[in-house]
Parts: C-alpha cells; sequence; structure tokens
C-alpha cells in the first residue's frame, strides 16, 4: 500500500520565539555570573549600601538563592538574607538584578514573587522585607513600613522600605532593629 501523504503542512517554527523567563535554584557554578550581574547593575557603590552591611553580618541562605533563564541562558538573579526584627524571624530580599541584555522580560518579578513564596513556604519565617521602588513592589505585593519602625545599622530612605507578608498587619506593626535570625 502507498502511504498517504500528510495531511497538513508542518506548523511553521517563529523565527523569534518568546523569551520567556523561568526560575531555578542558583548552585556554585552560577557565581561568576552572579558577581558580574551585581558589578553591572549597582557598580562599585554597592559595597557601602546598608543592605551591604546586613548582608555581611548575617550571610545570606544560598538555599534560597534563584536565578532566572531565558532560552536556557541565566539572566538574573536574587538573593534572601534570613534576619528577625522585633523578634519575627524573616528574610531581606535583595539585591535582585536583570542583565540589561534581558530586562523587562518579567525576569524581575517573576524572581521577587518566586523567591517570597518559596521563603514563606518553609513556614519558619513571616515577612519578606525589602529598599526598594514603591512603584515596582507595591504592584507585586510589597506595602509600606511604619516610617522608622524598622532600624538599619546605617543610613536608608525609610519610605522605601517594604514587606510582604500574609499577615497584611505587619507591614505597619514590624519594629525594631534588624537582628540575628532566631532559632
Ligand atoms: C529593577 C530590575 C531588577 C528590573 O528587572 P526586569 O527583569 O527588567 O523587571 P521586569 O521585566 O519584571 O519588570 C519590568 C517593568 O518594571 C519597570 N521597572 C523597572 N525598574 C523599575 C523601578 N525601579 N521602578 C518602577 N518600575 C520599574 C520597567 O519599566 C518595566 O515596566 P513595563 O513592564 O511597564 O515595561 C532591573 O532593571 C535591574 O537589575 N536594575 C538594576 C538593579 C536594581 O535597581 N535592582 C532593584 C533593587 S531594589
Amino acid at each position: 500500500m502507498t502511504p498517504s501523504a500528510p495531511s497538513a503542512a508542518p506548523a511553521a517554527v517563529s523565527a523569534s520565539p518568546a523569551r520567556i523567563p523561568t526560575v531555578r535554584y542558583a548552585t556554585e557554578a552560577d557565581d561568576a555570573f552572579v558577581d558580574e550581574l551585581q558589578a553591572i547593575a549597582f557598580g562599585p557603590g554597592r559595597f557601602a549600601k546598608t543592605a551591604y552591611r546586613i548582608r555581611e553580618r548575617f550571610k545570606i541562605d544560598t538555599s534560597l538563592s534563584l536565578i532566572a533563564e531565558v532560552e536556557g541562558e541565566a539572566c538574573g538573579s536574587v538573593w534572601m538574607t534570613p534576619i528577625s526584627i522585633g523578634g519575627l524571624n524573616g528574610w531581606m530580599l535583595g539585591p535582585l538584578a536583570t542583565h540589561p541584555n534581558f530586562r523587562k522580560l518579567g525576569a524581575g518579578k517573576l524572581l521577587a514573587r518566586e523567591v517570597t513564596k518559596r521563603a514563606l513556604a518553609r513556614g519558619d519565617g513571616q515577612f519578606v522585607m525589602l529598599v526598594g521602588d514603591r512603584d515596582y513592589y507595591c504592584p507585586l505585593g510589597w506595602e509600606p513600613t511604619t516610617l522608622g519602625n524598622i532600624a538599619f545599622p546605617g543610613p536608608v530612605d525609610p519610605s522605601r522600605v517594604l514587606v510582604y507578608a500574609e499577615d497584611k498587619s505587619l507591614a505597619t506593626t514590624l519594629s525594631g532593629p534588624i537582628a540575628a535570625w532566631q532559632e
């Protein structure tokens, strides 16, 4: 019997497939990429930031470090630092950065949302605090804190101190110096 001809032409392969970011956990093999990305995104001034002092003191939790990828290429990174404020455990999110060649694809927001979801799902921390732009983070669920309530080991603009928590009262009630995670 003669095989029948295919009834339809193969689907056309798009010349420019959608560049949709995905996330995965970081490994040590990502360290060089993340170093370079943070240098590009924040410049030499990053070492003088108050957030840098907090990360130096309390150390990031590398098991929560995430990498964003587009078509298999690493393009973004986020870190989390376990902390406590007023006796409640939580995390400080940052730095969050997307490589300039991959911006506006959704990688930054995906990283912020995903790392927060994964951290809070552990059940042992109650909030994710960060210092960042309200216009970027508040649509994702972060809320302004009560100005001056959270004491940093250096200067910060208190209007940029934002909190994400399932308990919506936390953003305004969280108060005290940033301290070590309490075991
Ligand atoms: C901020 C940053 C992480 C965003 O990364 P990204 O992957 O481009 O982010 P997304 O694609 O998820 O979101 C892009 C959208 O956010 C907007 N946006 C970016 N930075 C913003 C900011 N600081 N404030 C408000 N909106 C911002 C973009 O204009 C874009 O808007 P559009 O969707 O209407 O076009 C990236 O620009 C970056 O690495 N910047 C340098 C480091 C930095 O500032 N990090 C944040 C520290 S808090």
